[in-house]
């Protein structure tokens, strides 16, 4: 900008709304930008009409979450995604979009993640939205339930928290489609590696980007993967509800993304001899992970888990141990951060009755197998003997 314009606008305007070259940058940059403009104004007037692509205002997408969505849409197999400033704000949009013109009952797994249960229960309810709980490992159960209440939508976790339980997301798909009703999936656990739902015919899949997508512990998003159908209506209704991700944190969510596949097999490898080691552990009562024979869904495991991953998390009951063993057990912790979250590089551990469950009732966590000897334990990429190591010293506590 020319000198002779005055330092106060040329504070405001110089260096600035460069046109770019024919360069393209190697990775995808950090639009900050809230609003676009175009050389010809009927070319913005096309794009908010959705007559051409393009970016108009941020709340509508900006070019760093056009990338990273286009990222989760294709590791996941759907039409398109978009991405939520978290995975709550994901979980109820897909449920919003789901139910645009259906009737406004879920049948939901009984097993879910507490804060999701609490949205269905305590939020959507006030809103007309009746939920209706069912234990989706008991497919007569799943199928009497879409009989009888004609949901428009059914929500399971693939792998649930922190039970780790399997239900049969294949044949729950089918039925869901019978009935014109459409299946969300929160893939968070199982992770895109693990299990693709959308190939197997769910409708959405949402994720807490926050967890392993991310895998660094220092971003807070989600993202809904949907089909053709679904799309269009899910970014309509976020246009106008406006749960979008922050660009800064689309961007960290791509870099994260880009190790992702690495950083989940190792995880899944340790995970493994983890849990093994946990079963012979004397201190230890019960193990709860999806490569045990004796798991309750085997069946279901084998037929829909990639070969040789069992997704990262380990779930265990400590012998006889109260809430204060619990809390000496998480004291006594070295390396291994007790800390709420999951999915990250480091290895966590949480205690479902103080956190992630908390808001369920004693009786309600009973009724759901989660007792106050249960803890979760998020495998990282440490080496292995580290973790091992450091699990021994606190279980000795
Ligand atoms: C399975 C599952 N889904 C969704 C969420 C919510 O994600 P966020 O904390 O990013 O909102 C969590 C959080 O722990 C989770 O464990």
């Amino acid at each position: 900008m020319e000198k002779k314009v005055s330092l106060n606008t040329r504070a405001v305007h110089a260096g600035d709304r460069k046109r770019t070259g024919s360069y393209v940058p190697v990775t995808t940059p950090i639009h900050t930008a809230v609003s676009y403009f175009y050389n010809d104004i009927a070319d913005l007037d096309r794009v908010f009409e959705n007559t051409m692509p393009g970016q108009s205002y941020a709340r509508y997408g900006n070019p760093t979450n056009a990338a990273l969505e286009e990222l989760v849409a294709s590791l996941e197999g759907g039409a398109g995604s978009l991405a939520c400033a978290s995975g709550m704000a994901a979980i109820n949009m897909a449920i919003t979009t789901a139910l645009i013109d259906r009737r406004r009952v879920v049948v939901a797994h009984k097993e879910l993640y507490g804060a999701t249960i609490g949205m269905l229960t305590k939020v959507l309810n006030l809103s007309g939205v009746e939920t209706v709980s069912v234990d989706f490992c008991d497919e007569a159960a799943v199928a009497a339930a879409l009989a009888e209440h004609r949901p428009g939508a059914l929500l399971m976790e693939t792998i649930t928290n922190p039970l780790l339980r399997v239900a049969p997301l294949d044949k729950i798909a089918a039925m869901a489609r019978e009935v014109g009703a459409q299946l969300i999936v929160d893939n968070t656990f199982a992770t895109p590696m693990v299990v693709r739902p959308m190939e197997l015919d769910a409708s959405f899949v949402v994720h807490s980007l926050t967890k392993y997508l991310s895998g660094h512990g220092d971003v807070m998003g989600g993202v809904v993967v949907t089909d053709a159908l679904n799309l269009d209506p899910l970014r309509t209704l976020s246009k106008t509800l406006g749960p979008v991700l922050g660009p800064f944190e689309a961007y960290l969510s791509m870099r994260g993304i880009k190790s992702f596949p690495v950083r989940m097999e190792r995880q899944c490898a340790n995970a493994c001899r983890i849990a093994t080691w946990l079963a012979a552990h004397p201190a230890v009562e019960r193990v709860y992970f999806p490569a045990d024979p004796k798991h309750p869904d085997a069946a279901h495991i084998k037929r829909l888990f990639a070969p040789n991953l069992w997704g990262a998390m380990v779930s265990i009951e400590v012998k006889g141990a109260d809430r204060e063993r619990i809390f000496r057990l998480m004291n006594a912790l070295e390396m291994i951060v007790p800390a709420t979250s999951l999915g990250d590089v480091q290895s966590m551990m949480l205690y479902p009755a103080i956190s992630s469950h908390r808001d369920l009732s004693p009786k309600h966590r009973a009724r759901l197998g989660i007792q106050d000897n249960l803890v979760r334990l998020s495998v990282g990429i440490e080496a292995v003997e580290d973790i091992i190591a450091d699990l021994e010293r606190a279980l000795g506590a």
